[in-house]
């Protein structure tokens, strides 16, 4: 299965599920990883690799994700030949027409066990709250803010004296195992095995 990865930031997670790949528990390639952000680094971590990269343009809107520049993006990752989309760090909201030209084949990784802390910096929200317990869901991308059907999630504790940074790290080395198992549970959904 081909993948397309959108990101904006550091791509642990293209990373993690590169990482599965050469491990043989993810039977995919990533065809293009494309990035709203030309310094990030998952473009970088990308061009080492040897995929195909590109950068996505915004037209200046600072959050927005304009229709065109959905419109290009879904024209380019049909020419890469994906068949699923992970987002990955992406920080803008997708809407039609990128939605329409993947149906249910969009995903998303956030750092919080939805429905709970949906937005920005889940971790501080749960910190700020007081849990005792957060985690990490993948789910499929909607029109909305973090509200698709939940593929998989992973409960991660919050310990005493946790940091916003010490409770994303322990955060993130859930998200490395949860992206490849959820690609691969889609993967056979898709393959009906
Ligand atoms: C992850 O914590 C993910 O859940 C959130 O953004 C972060 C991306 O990290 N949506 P990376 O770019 O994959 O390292």
């Amino acid at each position: 299965m081909v993948l397309g990865v959108l990101g904006s930031g550091s791509g642990s997670n293209m990373q993690a599920i590169l990482d599965a790949i050469d491990a043989g528990t993810l039977d995919a390639r990533i065809g293009i990883v494309l990035s709203d952000q030309p310094g990030a680094f998952i473009l970088t971590r990308a061009r080492q690799c040897g995929i195909e990269t590109g950068v996505i343009d915004c037209r200046g809107f600072r959050t927005k994700f304009p229709d065109e520049a959905q419109a290009e993006i879904a024209a380019r990752l049909q020419a890469a030949k994906v068949e699923l989309v992970c987002l990955a760090g992406f920080m803008r909201l997708v809407k039609r027409p990128l939605l329409d030209a993947f149906p249910d084949r969009i995903l998303n990784i956030h750092p919080a066990l939805l429905p709970a802390f949906p937005g920005l910096e889940s971790w501080k929200q749960a910190l700020a709250a007081g849990v005792a317990e957060t985690g990490c869901t993948v789910h499929f991308v909607d029109a909305g803010m973090d509200t698709g059907p939940i593929i998989l999630q992973e409960r991660v504790p919050v310990l005493p004296g946790d940091t916003p940074e010490s409770l994303h790290a322990r955060i993130q080395v859930a998200e490395h195992r949860l992206y490849p198992a959820a690609i691969t549970r889609v993967q056979m959904h898709l393959q009906g095995t």
